[in-house]
């Protein structure tokens, strides 16, 4: 295949490099004054592409959480991100599998908490620039994201009772908690205030996993709507009716609040300035040695990836993800179903969410965060199966195993699949765009070098990783 010749280019020029149309090799004339002549190693089309790709925006202020942006908040939910009390057993934290120094994940190909988990830990890397959370969607917030683990009987297997005296009964979680949100109700209370509650809710594909579980290993009659047949009540339930209403909403706020500090401390989880960022800035500012930051393998696969490998028609933009939602075909694992239904279910878990950006535990639930929930596709309609959200590539050489299920250990396996197609499903309503690609090896090879241009520097644990005690 033709390849584009790289670009000579004087100092000062790259504006009418950019305006001469995009041919590839075009040598665009000196600006007066510039300095010496440097290479352009990709075609104006890349470069115009690349420029709309770095850098990464300021971090966004969700206005649905009041206290995204206070450093009180985001230290109260790094202790709480850390803390193992938030579990059944107390010994599972979002650290478990949000692993700080392993990048903010767990390397399996699909997670483990309490129980074994049909999907595969996402990339917090930049996560709050996310529009939608989990790989189906199903939260429309980081704060209301991170409540689900939690009560999740696969994951924290815990409940918002037990979140609620879990702070009460820590002094410096009780003092950091108090601090911002004001006075905890009597917890010590045991009448009012049961130490286990929480609504259940009904066909929940991980109550359901933890019901199979349940069956499978015939002890647990802990999880098991189905093993007790239709007018089974969970014990959690049986307590959370038992509450007074205003007991009850006491309870959320407090677990509320606890998903608000988390998500002002996962704002801080941010990948930025990598050799590609640098890249883009030199091309900005004319600066020869910041360009040359991408290698030439790196620079043929931008080359690719904005071009006939056509990845950026969905991985584009500074966080390379269009935020939506795609069917890519990714194969069967063991352990994790062929036909997740992705998207579609995820619609339907979002439209029935307890905690979303227009419900009263919202801080602003009348505001333009809410657009994007009042036009949603009807039930049933707009998405297939086997649809999830486009990841970002953001910090991606560091996130090992790849896809919904972990399917690829390594990018060079991800890259591959794309070419070849190879082992893809093709049931479902997997892209069309999804063709093989006439790449070979030293191509594909390329494309691996720009993913790899897309990781910065190492996060700064001091900030992140579990606080001293
Ligand atoms: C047992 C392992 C495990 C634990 C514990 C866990 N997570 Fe996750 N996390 C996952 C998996 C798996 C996914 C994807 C789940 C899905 O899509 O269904 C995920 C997804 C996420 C995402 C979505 C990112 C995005 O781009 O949409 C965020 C944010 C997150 N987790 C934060 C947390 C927080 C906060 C906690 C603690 C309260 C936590 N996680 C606990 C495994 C875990
Ligand atoms: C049709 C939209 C689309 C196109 C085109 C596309 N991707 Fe993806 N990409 C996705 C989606 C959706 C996923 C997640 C799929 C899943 O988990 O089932 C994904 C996942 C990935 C991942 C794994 C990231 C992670 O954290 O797990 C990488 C790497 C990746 N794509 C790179 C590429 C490259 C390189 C190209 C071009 C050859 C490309 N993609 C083309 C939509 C697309």
């Amino acid at each position: 295949m033709t390849r584009a010749r790289p670009a000579a280019l004087a100092l000062g020029s790259l504006w009418a490099f950019l305006a001469c149309g995009g041919e590839p090799g075009a040598v665009a004339p000196a600006s007066s004054g510039a300095g010496p002549a440097y290479e352009v190693p990709i075609s104006a089309a890349a470069a115009q592409a690349a420029l709309r790709m770095s850098p990464v925006p300021p971090t966004p202020v969700d206005p649905t959480n009041r206290v995204d942006s206070d450093p009180r908040a985001a230290a109260l939910g790094r202790a709480l991100f850390h803390s193992t009390s938030l579990s059944k057993d107390g010994d599972v934290s979002c650290a478990t599998c949000h692993v700080p120094e392993g990048s903010f994940v767990d390397g399996r190909r699909l997670a483990l908490g309490v129980l074994p988990l049909e999907r595969h830990t996402m990339s917090l890397w930049n996560v709050a620039h996310q529009r939608w959370f989990f790989w189906d969607g199903r939260a429309d917030s980081l704060w209301s994201l991170s409540l689900v683990p939690i009560e999740d009987p696969l994951e924290h297997a815990f409940t918002r009772a037990g979140v609620a005296h879990a702070i009460h009964g820590d002094a410096a979680l009780r003092r950091g908690y108090e601090r911002l949100f004001g006075a905890l109700p009597p917890l010590e209370d045991g009448a009012r205030f049961p130490a286990a509650a929480r609504p259940v809710p009904a066909n929940d594909r991980a109550h359901q996993l933890a019901d199979e579980h349940a069956r499978a290993s015939r002890q647990g009659a802990e999880h098991h709507t189905h093993l007790f047949g239709s007018g089974f009540r969970h014990p959690h339930q049986r307590a959370w009716d038992a509450m007074s209403t205003a007991d009850q909403d006491a309870v959320t706020g407090i677990f509320v609040n606890v998903g608000k500090a988390l998500a002002a401390f996962q704002r801080q989880i941010e990948s930025r300035d990598a050799p590609f960022d640098a890249f883009v800035e030199g091309l900005r500012e004319e600066d020869s040695a910041k360009v040359a930051q991408l290698s030439p393998a790196a620079a043929r696969g931008l080359e690719l990836f904005v071009g006939e490998a056509r990845c950026i028609s969905c991985h584009g933009g500074p966080l390379f993800t269009d935020l939506e939602f795609h069917d890519t075909g990714v194969p069967e694992v063991q352990g994790a179903p062929l036909e997740d239904p992705g998207r579609s279910r995820g619609l339907e878990t979002l439209r029935a969410s307890e905690f979303g950006v227009r419900s009263r535990w919202s801080d602003d639930p009348e505001g333009a965060a809410g657009v994007k929930v009042d036009f949603l596709p009807a039930a049933g309609h707009g998405h297939g199966p086997g649809e999830f959200k486009t990841p970002s590539l953001r910090g991606v050489a560091t996130t090992a195993p790849y896809m919904h299920n972990g399917a690829f250990k390594t990018l060079e396996e991800v890259v591959e699949f794309y070419v070849s197609r190879r082992g893809a499903r093709t049931t479902g309503t997997t892209e069309k765009i999804l063709v093989p690609l006439d790449l070979d090896e030293g191509d594909q090879a390329d494309l691996v070098a720009f993913l790899h241009s897309l990781t910065g520097p190492p996060p700064d644990l001091a900030r992140l990783a579990a606080p001293d005690r």
